[in-house]
């Protein structure tokens, strides 16, 4: 494949442009194996890349897309042949390194996770970043003792968007009851109890009370929003309870006491999908394939090169449902 597609993002004339170009390798970041990309997946960190002083993209011009499945072309490594089926999320795909919107994409082979027995390269993405951030958030909450067995109350935030619809589903699945789902728009209701959650906190009549203790409500929370309401939640939270925080959708900034921690020995759990061990990847994903495997229920659609565009905006809109794939090579 001398030529091929791939979405561009440029700096010119001090504006941030963004198309679908035909391109030639050598455009490509380097890399030890080639991948022909069948779908890369959505995601909030896809439209800040977009946006001129969106904070994702280090160099122009860069090629979106943070995460991606395919079949390898040709590869440096023993261990990766062609026709091998593999996804890749994280490490700098789309910020640093050009990404998944391309039909070809170039990347280092340690990077690669073979696709697990049981998922197909589109179920990869229906998941994609998104679905892997919220299984490692759930993984971290397991790890600090939530169990199905004490149907403990956890709160899922942001619960209508990518990790968190995901996150509900898989919990949901596990046989969790006592789940909680933010929302803040009349629609998203019926979204979220459909996904699984059987309680709705309507987060347009949050309110700081400024008391840096309240009623215990949460033994165990997933939180992609940050900022306010993360700050809410912490005093909100049971004794020796977690919360495992991946997002700043609501905004970055955690104005906080130390009582939480010191007082109900609540624990803060940092999730980050991008840089976490390929062993860890590869057990994650052998969950989502497996026990966890909710692909069957994740409500999705998908798009073509040409429409990505439309669904970032969507996305900042805030006007976005669940996980959206891209489909990038048409003759998969
Ligand atoms: N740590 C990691 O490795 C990692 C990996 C993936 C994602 N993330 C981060 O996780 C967050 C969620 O990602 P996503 O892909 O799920 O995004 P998404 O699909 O856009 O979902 C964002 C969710 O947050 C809600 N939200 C947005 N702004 C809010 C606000 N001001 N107050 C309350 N809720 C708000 C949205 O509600 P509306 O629909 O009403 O706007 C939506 O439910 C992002 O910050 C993303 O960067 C981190």
């Amino acid at each position: 494949m001398e030529k091929f597609k791939a979405y561009v993002v440029r700096e010119e004339n001090d504006q941030i442009v963004h198309r679908l170009e035909t391109i030639i390798q050598d455009k490509l970041s380097e890399g030890d194996t080639l991948v022909k990309v069948a779908y890369s997946s959505i995601n909030y960190k896809d439209m800040l890349a977009l946006e001129p002083k969106g904070g994702v993209i280090r160099h122009y011009p860069m090629i979106p897309g943070i995460d991606l499945a395919g079949t390898v072309i040709s590869s440096e490594s023993d261990d990766y042949q062609a026709g091998d089926a593999v996804l890749l999320t994280g490490y700098g795909l789309g910020t640093v390194h050009t990404g998944g919107l391309s039909e070809v994409a170039r990347v280092p082979h340690e990077w690669l996770v073979k696709l697990p027995k049981g998922l197909e390269l589109r179920d990869a993405m229906i998941y994609g970043t998104a679905g892997f951030t919220a299984a490692l958030s759930i993984d971290a909450l397991e790890h600090q003792g939530m169990t199905v067995e004490d149907q403990p109350e956890i709160l899922v935030t942001g619960a209508t968007g990518g990790v968190g619809s995901v996150a509900i589903q898989i919990l949901h699945h596990l046989g969790y009851q006592n789940i909680t789902a933010t929302i803040r728009k009349d629609y998203q209701e019926e979204k979220a109890r459909k996904f699984g959650a059987t309680n709705i906190w309507d987060i347009r009549d949050l309110e700081s009370n400024g008391r840096p203790l309240n009623k215990r409500q949460y033994k165990y929370v997933v939180d992609t929003v940050g900022g306010e309401l993360t700050a809410d939640i912490l005093t909100k939270v049971d004794e020796y309870g977690s919360v495992a925080i991946s997002g700043n959708a609501g905004g970055a900034k955690l104005e906080t006491t130390v009582l939480p921690f010191i007082l109900r020995g609540v624990n803060l759990l940092g999730i980050n999908s991008v840089e976490i061990s390929h062993e860890d990847r590869v057990r994650i994903w052998n969950k989502l394939a497996t026990d966890w495997n909710v692909i069957d229920q994740l409500h999705h659609q998908e798009v073509t090169l040409e429409e990505f565009n439309q669904v970032t905006e969507e996305l900042k809109a805030g006007k976005h449902l669940g996980r959206t794939i891209v489909k990038v090579n048409s003759e998969k």
